[in-house]
């Protein structure tokens, strides 16, 4: 890995032991912005600092949004956007920050569904990794290095580029950040086979709290634990992951197939939620149930959309779905056959024969509101069940569930092996996707209650004590701390780290005791700071 700050560490040395002085500025972004121009020495960071002077701050700031609702009016803006175009302007940013005490956030993908990485309700500062987005894969050896910024098509490009027999094991938006992504867990449509992205994390670079470079061996391997699954943004600030590549055959076999109510949804999900975890690791198949309109005038109904990959062939596929999952009845035409990257592009939701360079692609504002929550299954739901929850649904209207499946691998891991904890016993994970285009105060909270509804009305079908959630589906109505309170930080945390949260709080009370690195559900520092 390529690193030569050398000249930067003595000056930010410089100014951590022999503070200058920052006299006569009258503001804290002032500060900030004179302290960045004393440490930068070795590469200039003048041209990356936008203020809301210069005229393209709006759109630097929207640039990496993906959520609408966090896009409006009133939406808290930074005082400073700092895009980091090297390694030195990251801890630049984290010792000026620290050192006028101003919050910070970190963005590399913007895919927060809270906008955790864009937003906060007190001055704040927005490293913006996007810009740091090298790729290195090395097919020799099966392994990757790129850099946070770097999106998950580009890395997936690049690996098809040289091998069709390798993959990464990662999520199936291609936009995503790998920053953000990979250390909140990193869930996609090889986890049947392969487990989470963070599972394949072999080394990191962060920036510390201290403004230091730090790899694997340098970090330790508890920081190294709570960085995968845990969420960097409580303990520094990623700057590059090295990963194992994962083996794929030259043909994958995906389909996407609907039923209707009229079609036995209810009794294919039924045996859905019986099989989907038992299945060969080699099969991954979600379903995606929605509220969508009926044949008659106003009516409702539901449907369920199944989008699923084999690796392997059709044939194989075929024979596999109608012994294990009669009542879909699959058929040959279902299956398409295709290269492990096509088959992104087909996750991705583009139309068969888009050209793979759509997964280079990056959006350049956010195109929907929406909001997100998650749970996870543990029993499988009957029909008696499932037709309590379409009635929900249908009364609610313009609610959507996203069904993925868990089992195979995921079972043999144990729970404490990352920070990562959701393991063994899940069936299935639900993500409660709702989206709107509907602009103003009122849409934002009709939908916010339809969806909190939804997840009410799913509390008999999900996991208890804790009620699980998956890091990566943030939603900020589990529960918040402020200032790292401990009990606060503890209701979410159980739920999104159940028995590892204990030892994320002591791996931060010891990496970031002044918990520099915070924000609405970041991990706290223990209350007496004793470990
Ligand atoms: C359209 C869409 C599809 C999605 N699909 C999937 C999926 O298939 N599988 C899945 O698991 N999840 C999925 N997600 C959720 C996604 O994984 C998380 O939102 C993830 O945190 C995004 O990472 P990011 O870098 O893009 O986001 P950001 O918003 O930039 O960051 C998310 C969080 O990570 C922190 N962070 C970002 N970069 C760094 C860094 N360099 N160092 C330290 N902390 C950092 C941020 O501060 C923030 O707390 C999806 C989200 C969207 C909007
Ligand atoms: C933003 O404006 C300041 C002066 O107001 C300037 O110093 C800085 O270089 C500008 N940043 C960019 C990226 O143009
Ligand atoms: C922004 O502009 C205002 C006046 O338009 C000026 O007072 C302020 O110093 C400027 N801030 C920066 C950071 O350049
Ligand atoms: C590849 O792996 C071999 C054996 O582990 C190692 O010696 C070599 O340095 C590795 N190459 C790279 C580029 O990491
Ligand atoms: C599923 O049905 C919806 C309409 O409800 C349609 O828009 C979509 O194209 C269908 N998808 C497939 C794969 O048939
Ligand atoms: C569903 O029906 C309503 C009217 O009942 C209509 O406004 C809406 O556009 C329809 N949606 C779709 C996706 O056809
Ligand atoms: C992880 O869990 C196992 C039991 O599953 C236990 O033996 C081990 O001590 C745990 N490790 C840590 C670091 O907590
Ligand atoms: C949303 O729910 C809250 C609390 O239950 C209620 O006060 C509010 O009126 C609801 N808003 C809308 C638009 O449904």
């Amino acid at each position: 890995m390529k690193t030569s700050t050398i000249a930067l560490l003595l000056s930010l040395s410089s100014i951590l032991f022999f503070p200058v002085s920052w006299a006569t500025s009258n503001s804290v972004q002032d500060n900030f912005i004179k302290c960045l121009d004393k440490v930068s020495l070795s590469q200039p960071i003048s041209a990356e600092i936008y203020t809301p002077n210069n005229s393209s701050f709006g759109t630097v700031l929207q640039s990496y949004k993906r959520n609408r609702r966090f896009d409006t009016p009133t939406t808290p803006k930074p005082a400073v956007i700092v895009t980091a175009t090297h390694e030195s302007h990251v801890q630049a940013t984290v010792v000026c920050a620290k050192k006028v005490g101003i919050e910070l956030r970190i963005r590399s993908g913007g895919h927060d569904y809270e906008g955790v990485s864009y937003v906060s309700q007190v001055p704040f500062v927005i490293l913006e990794m996007s810009n740091l987005r090298s790729i290195e894969i090395d097919i020799k050896n099966e392994t990757a290095w790129f850099q946070a910024g770097a999106i998950l098509g580009e890395i997936y490009y690049e690996i098809a580029k040289k091998s069709k027999y390798h993959a990464f094991a990662a999520g199936v938006c291609p936009g995503l950040g790998a920053g953000g992504h990979i250390s909140g867990g990193g869930y996609g449509n090889l986890l049947r086979k392969y487990g989470v992205a963070t599972d394949h994390v072999v080394d990191a670079q962060i920036v510390d709290a201290k403004g230091r470079i730090l790899d694997r061996k340098s970090m330790g391997e508890d920081l190294f634990w709570a960085l995968r699954g845990g969420g960097a943004s409580s303990f520094g600030v990623i700057l590059s992951w090295k990963v194992k590549l994962v083996r794929v055959p030259a043909t994958v076999t995906v389909f996407k197939v609907n039923r209707t109510l009229g079609q036995g949804a209810t009794d294919i999900v039924a045996q859905w939620t019986q099989v989907v975890d038992k299945l060969p690791k080699e099969v991954f198949m979600r379903v995606w149930v929605k509220t969508v309109n009926g044949s008659h005038q106003g009516e409702k109904t539901i449907q369920a959309l199944f989008v699923g990959m084999f690796l392997g062939g059709a044939q194989e596929l075929v024979v596999l779905m109608n012994e294990r999952l009669p009542k879909f009845g699959f058929q040959q035409s279902d299956a398409i056959e295709m290269s492990w990257i096509e088959s992104v592009v087909f996750w991705a939701d583009k139309p068969l024969g888009t050209p793979i360079e759509v997964l280079l692609e990056r959006a350049t504002k956010p195109a929907i509101f929406l909001k997100r929550k998650s749970d996870y299954v543990k029993e499988p739901i009957s029909n008696a069940g499932l037709e309590a929850i379409w009635k929900t649904m249908i009364e609610l209207e313009d609610v959507a569930m996203l069904w993925n499946p868990y089992g195979g691998v995921m079972n043999e891991i144990s729970e404490n092996k990352t920070a990562f904890p959701h393991r063994a016993g899940n069936i299935f994970k639900i993500q409660y996707a709702t989206n709107w285009m509907v602009e103003g105060i009122e849409a934002t909270n009709l939908y916010l209650n339809k969806t909190r509804k939804l997840f009410e009305a799913m509390t008999p079908y999900v996991s208890k004590n804790p009620r699980e959630a998956f890091l990566n589906y943030r939603d900020l109505d589990i529960g918040t701390s402020s200032n790292g309170n401990y009990e606060e930080a503890k209701v979410y945390g159980i739920k999104y780290f159940k028995g590892n949260f204990d030892r994320l709080v002591r791996v931060k009370t010891n990496v970031d005791p002044d918990n520099f690195f915070r924000n609405e559900q970041s991990i706290p520092t223990l209350p007496s700071r004793k470990l």
